[in-house]
């Protein structure tokens, strides 16, 4: 448990002696930390119940409070406000103990397993700039949700059995008719066909042919075929498209390593659909299915919705699936495989619709039972200066990697140090713009929008991802400077700022509830912001190495070690990688 939490437990207790017992109790931290650096603000709730005056029930726990040693400063405010601060030989005590042990200091929730859905990078196209929040709030989200005892994994469900794969292997068509896979007759093993495609030109007949069926109603047509026949897992079709999917799959996986990002399992749409007869006998049971038109939908609205509610599109009439099929039938594998007792969907908050349709049937259809936990953890697009989705200068998306190539130049721009050049230069470049990118992205709430400004995101100073990087290295040089002298134990400390540090690193587990609560990485982001200014403020104003007072410089030293390894903690969790220098 955390010592906050401790700490709340047992002023709990504290109130109780005093006569009076309150259910859930929490310390508020204080924004007037000149009149106390907590609050308590019970005692107007316990004189309803107690039938009492507020002001005389804060009084008497005051008395109560003021015995024990570990509190200074105990006043009662207003109507019956208390402020209470810690004293300095507590604090003290409290930064060693979480100094031995970091994370320690966590509290950690029950044991849970959770599936994280946070690709969704679709083969045979390029990731673009919209699954770059995916990646990242669902990476730091999975961190976090490790960090705090659950069991979680990433999954990276590929987009590969829709329409844009029909269209690709439509186009393949076109320009190698003659290949074995479009053999009806062919009977050999179709791993040792030659393919003569590579990513680039993966990525290059999609656009191509996407625009071909704009056109030409045929194409579309023969696309469309093509798609029924792969998801039917018809010989030769079916064995193009795992093909592709491995060649592109590659690709794709090394994006993500370039943005830290990592999933534990990598099933693809295609993967999951082979549940689609489990899926089906549990439609048939549940008798969920309604036909419509050729097609089979199931129903999904609710007399109490007050925004029109679409059935789901579960086959279309010319017998092919849609993207809402895969995701039931991605929930009945997991059911199968995994039993998860939470599956979160990061997923871009326009996509709403979408997953309630999906949750609704699944429910209607019991495809898991009544308290799993089904959420669609939306969030806001990162736009342009003009405010609307972020796109390439002619219009297009912005393929992730031209994204990184871009922030990488300017961030190498940032790096003036003369003993890092050339090739290291630029490996240095591209963490220190990954980590610029990853912090713009997770310091909003995940559901607002914000704008993509490369210059404020690399910048060396400020509320960004290189002055985290920057400070946490220069502690790290500090430790290393250090190294000779013996600091074991922070025993003296002097000045507001130190003191700043101290709680602020108290309150850590507070805002990790508060991430895990809204399942958004911007508290952290704060924090992180908010100690490493702290600990610059306590650099600035003191000579750490030239302090001749020994007790001191030793408190310090320790004090460094302390946040350095709570920003490396917390860096880590937000899927940020630290350079060795910069
Ligand atoms: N491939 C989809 C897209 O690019 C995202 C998939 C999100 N995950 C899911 N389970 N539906 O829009």
């Amino acid at each position: 448990m955390s010592i906050l939490k401790e700490l709340e437990q047992d002023v709990k207790k504290i109130i109780k002696k005093a006569g009076y017992d309150v259910e859930r109790f929490t310390l508020e931290t204080s924004n007037r930390r000149d009149l106390g650096e907590y609050q308590i603000n019970d005692a107007m709730q316990l004189a309803k119940v107690y039938h009492q005056n507020p002001r005389e029930i804060a009084e008497k726990i005051v008395k109560e409070l003021e015995q024990d040693d570990r509190f200074v400063n105990v006043n009662v405010a207003g109507p019956g406000f208390i402020n209470i601060s810690l004293s300095d030989s507590y604090i003290k005590d409290i930064l060693n103990k979480i100094n031995e042990d970091v994370y320690t200091n966590i509290d950690k929730k029950k044991s849970k397993k959770v599936i994280i859905d946070y690709g969704g990078a679709n083969v045979a196209k390029a990731l673009h700039v919209g699954h770059l929040r995916s990646a990242n709030i669902g990476e730091a989200l999975k961190r976090l949700a490790l960090l705090l005892g659950y069991d979680a994994v990433g999954d990276a469900h590929l987009g590969d059995f829709g329409r844009p794969l029909g269209l690709v292997i439509k186009e393949i068509k076109d320009m190698y008719p003659d290949l074995p896979y479009f053999d009806e007759n062919y009977k050999g093993d179709y791993s040792e066909v030659e393919l003569p495609i590579t990513n680039e030109d993966l990525e290059r007949i999609y656009p191509l042919a996407s625009n071909k069926a704009k056109e030409d109603e045929a194409y579309l047509e023969e696309a469309r075929e093509i798609t029924v026949k792969f998801q039917q897992y018809e010989r030769g079709y079916y064995d193009l498209l795992k093909r592709i999917v491995d060649i592109s799959k590659e690709d794709i996986k090394k994006t993500y390593e370039e943005l830290n990002v990592h999933f534990e399992i990598w099933n693809g749409e295609s993967d999951e659909m082979k549940y689609f007869e489990e899926l089906n006998e549990q439609c048939e049971k549940t008798k969920v299915l309604t036909d419509s038109e050729g097609a089979k939908i199931i129903e999904v609205a609710k007399e109490e919705d007050k925004a029109p509610m679409p059935p789901l599109m579960y086959i279309k009439s010319n017998g092919s699936v849609s993207y809402d099929t895969t995701d039931l039938a991605t929930i009945v594998e997991r059911k199968i495989n995994v039993n998860p007792d939470e599956i979160w969907y990061v997923v871009d908050g326009r996509q709403s619709l979408h997953f309630e349709q999906v949750f609704r049937a699944s429910r209607r259809a019991k495809l898991v039972e009544d308290d799993v936990v089904l959420e669609h953890v939306g969030f806001g697009t990162m736009n342009g200066k003009d405010g609307k989705p972020f796109k390439t200068r002619d219009g297009g998306v912005m393929p992730l990697k031209t994204l990184i190539n871009l922030v990488s130049e300017e961030t190498e721009k940032r790096i003036t140090s003369e003993d890092i050049q050339g090739e290291e230069k630029k490996n240095i470049a591209k963490i220190v713009a990954v980590a610029a990118l990853k912090y713009a992205d997770l310091l909003p709430f995940r559901s607002t929008d914000y704008i993509f400004e490369i210059e404020k995101f690399s910048d060396l100073d400020g509320k960004t991802g290189p002055y985290l990087l920057y400070s946490t290295i220069r502690m790290k040089s500090l430790l290393k400077k250090a190294e000779k002298i013996s600091a074991k134990e922070i025993t003296k400390l002097k000045g507001d700022t130190e003191k700043d540090i101290a709680l602020t690193i108290l309150n850590l587990p507070l805002t990790l509830d508060k991430a895990i609560e809204t399942k958004s990485l911007n508290e952290i982001a704060e924090y992180l912001y908010k100690l490493t200014s702290s600990y610059n403020k306590f650099y600035a104003e003191n000579k750490i190495i030239g302090e001749e007072d020994e007790e001191l410089q030793s408190s310090w030293i320790v004090l460094t070690s302390l946040v350095y390894k709570i920003n490396t903690m917390l860096l880590d969790v937000l899927g940020m990688s630290i350079p060795e220098k910069m």
